[in-house]
C-alpha cells in the first residue's frame, strides 16, 4: 500500500504536538524518537499512519479531528502572526483548539473559513485535484453579459499563463451600476476571484464566501461554531 511520508518536524505539528519551528528544536534535542530509534534531523521522513512517533518517550496519538467555521469579517488577515500587526483570523477562535485554517481568504474578503486540526483533512479540501467547489459572490463594478460569464467559464488567464476556469457562474442582481455574481470554482490561487473578473475587465469591489462544497455559512458575521461529522460529508458530496 502507498503511504505519504512527511518530515518528522511536520509531522508533530500536524499531530497537534507543536510549530514546525518547536519541533525542530526538540527534535535536534534528541527527545524523539521514530520506531523506538531517537531522529535527531528534523527532515528525518515518517508516515504518521504506521510510523510510532514518541516525544519524551510518550507516543503522540492522533487527536480527534475538530473543524470549524468561521464567518471571517473583512480587515482581518489568514495568518498566525503578521508582521503589520493587522488582526488575524486567529483572534476569533478559541486558541486552545490548536486549529489552522483551511486555505485562506484575503484581507478584504468576507465568509467561510474553516478550520482544523486535522493536516489530511485540510489537503483534501484544499488541494485543486479533490475538486471540491467553494462557492463566492462576487460583487462587481459595471454590468456583466452573457458574453463574459461564458468567458469565465471557457478560462481566463490570471497570471504568467495561468489558466484558471470557473465551475459554474450567474448573475444573481444587478444594482445600479454594479452587479452581483455567484462563482464557483475548485482552485484556490492567490486572488484567484478577483484576477479572474480583472482578466475579463471588471473591478471586484466585494467578495464573499458562501460555501465549501454542500456546506453553507450560516453564522453572523465574526461568529464561529464546530462542524459536526454529518456537516463534514457535505463538503465532499
Ligand atoms: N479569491 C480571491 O480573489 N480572494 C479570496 O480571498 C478568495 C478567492
Amino acid at each position: 500500500m502507498k503511504t505519504e511520508t512527511i518530515s518528522i518536524a511536520r509531522a508533530l505539528s500536524k499531530l497537534g504536538y507543536c510549530s514546525r519551528a518547536r519541533a525542530a528544536l526538540i527534535i535536534k534535542n534528541g527527545k524523539v524518537k521514530v520506531n523506538g530509534k531517537p531522529v535527531r534531523t528534523p527532515s528525518y521522513k515518517v508516515d504518521t499512519e504506521h510510523d510510532i512517533i514518541e516525544v519524551d518517550n510518550r507516543r503522540l496519538a492522533k487527536p480527534a479531528t475538530i473543524v470549524v467555521m468561521l464567518n471571517k469579517p473583512i480587515g482581518y488577515v489568514t495568518t498566525s502572526s503578521d508582521e503589520l500587526s493587522r488582526k488575524t483570523v486567529y483572534e476569533l477562535i478559541p486558541v486552545d483548539l490548536h486549529l489552522f485554517a483551511v486555505g485562506r481568504l484575503d484581507i478584504g474578503t468576507s465568509g467561510l473559513l474553516l478550520f482544523t486540526n486535522n493536516g489530511q483533512l485540510q489537503d483534501r479540501i484544499t488541494s485543486p485535484e479533490k475538486e471540491v467547489s467553494k462557492t463566492y459572490i462576487a460583487t462587481v463594478s459595471g454590468k456583466i453579459t452573457d458574453e463574459h460569464l461564458d468567458r469565465l467559464l471557457k478560462g481566463v488567464e490570471i497570471t504568467d499563463g495561468v489558466v484558471v476556469t470557473a465551475d459554474e457562474c450567474r448573475v444573481l442582481a444587478v444594482e445600479f451600476s454594479r452587479t452581483q455574481v455567484e462563482l464557483k470554482i475548485h482552485e484556490g490561487k492567490n486572488r484567484q476571484v478577483r484576477k479572474m473578473f480583472e482578466s475579463i475587465g471588471k473591478n471586484v469591489v466585494a467578495l464573499h464566501r458562501s460555501a465549501i462544497g454542500r456546506l453553507e455559512l450560516d453564522l453572523p458575521e465574526g461568529g464561529w461554531r464546530k462542524v459536526s461529522e454529518e456537516e463534514l460529508q457535505l463538503i465532499f458530496s
